[in-house]
């Protein structure tokens, strides 16, 4: 019997095959309010962030954008006040792809925020690899955004090194991403930290656009929790657990508890945020009866360093 993840290796070769990218949608500047300000003073880059890879070209989008002046602050969107967004002059809102789409708990965050009308917005995702839906999840992020009032002034899509956790980390993807992100990464998010400013300055947007595609038809179906069905023995090693709550911290759905051991199903995403920040190797999680380890234990035993841009040799953030 296929396993869910057969199915879903299968589905995106056939949906590779039959991917006929159909721009859906799109919209032109006057469908938006008027910029509150064509000479951005004060930006804010929004995060969210499993592994880094966001919080790194967040980061990056950061540091560009002090360098042109503009007061900057950068966030993990998990701890910002959201009533404070409508303060910024631009806002740069980034994250990963999980299963096809932007993270439920990051649309769910969008939904709530206050307007921000008139406030030039852009929007970018991290990935793994090809086909996997990567347009539409940058453009939900853009619409979400947009949804609040948001002007769309930039979109894009980084790839990186995949922190999707299997037995050996040795998918094709695994292999096809491990020396990435590299310097054609981190030019292609200075053009998109330029172009979106420069189309502030200019006035201009870009339209909102949906690629069909059979992959996104993936997207529909309710992957975590398929993937919750094949992941099992999801619990806390009490011998090793060092008690330093980070898998607390990185779980966006407060669904796991070290001090007792458990993870409520219910509310779990199957995100792998504990496992892939554990400093311990105590979060314990089989996928098909084989023992998962994270992804900081996965770099170290392929003696894998992650580029950083040079910005970060005179840039904090
Ligand atoms: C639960 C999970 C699901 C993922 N699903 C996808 C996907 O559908 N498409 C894709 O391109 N990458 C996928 N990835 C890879 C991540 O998008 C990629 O590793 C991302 O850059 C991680 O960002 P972060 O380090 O900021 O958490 C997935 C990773 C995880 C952990
Ligand atoms: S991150 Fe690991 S070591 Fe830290 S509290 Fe959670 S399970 Fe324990
Ligand atoms: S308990 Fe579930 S939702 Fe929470 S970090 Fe772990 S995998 Fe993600």
């Amino acid at each position: 019997m296929d396993t869910r993840r057969d199915f879903i290796r299968k589905s995106a070769i056939l949906g590779a095959a039959l991917c006929i990218p159909v721009t859906l949608a799109r919209e032109s500047r006057a469908a938006y309010p008027d910029l509150k300000t064509h000479d951005p003073k004060k930006a804010l880059v929004l995060w969210y962030s499993q592994t880094g890879q966001t919080r790194r070209y967040a980061k990056l989008i950061g540091c560009l954008l002090k360098g042109k002046g503009l007061a900057v602050d950068v966030c993990n969107m998990q701890e910002f006040d959201k009533n404070l967004l409508p303060v910024y002059d631009l806002i740069i809102a980034g994250t990963p792809v999980f299963y096809y789409d932007i993270p439920s708990n990051v649309s769910d965050w969008l939904e709530t925020i206050p307007s921000i009308a008139g406030t030039p917005v852009a929007a970018f995702v991290s990935f793994g690899g090809p086909e996997g839906n990567q347009h539409n999840a940058s453009m939900h992020l853009l619409k979400l955004l947009t949804a609040k009032g948001g002007v769309p002034v930039g979109r894009d899509a980084f790839r990186n090194i995949a922190s999707y956790p299997t037995p050996t980390w040795n998918t094709t993807n695994q292999k096809a991403s491990q020396h990435l992100p590299d310097a054609a990464t981190f030019d292609q998010v200075r053009r998109f930290t330029a172009d979106s400013l420069d189309r502030v300055t200019r006035n201009e947007t870009i339209p909102l656009s949906y690629e069909f595609a059979f992959r996104e038809v993936l997207g529909a179906l309710p992957l975590s929790w398929l993937n919750k069905k094949a992941i099992s023995k999801h619990t806390v090693n009490a011998e090793k657990c060092i008690g330093c709550l980070t898998c607390v911290r990185k779980c966006p759905t407060k669904a796991i508890n070290p001090l007792k051991q458990s993870v409520n199903r219910e509310k779990c995403l199957a995100c792998f945020g504990c496992l892939n920040n554990c400093p311990a190797d105590a979060v314990v999680m089989e996928y098909r009866s084989e023992r998962l380890y994270g992804f900081p234990e996965y770099l170290k035993r392929n003696n894998i360093i992650i580029m950083e841009p040079s910005e970060f040799s005179t840039c904090r953030m």
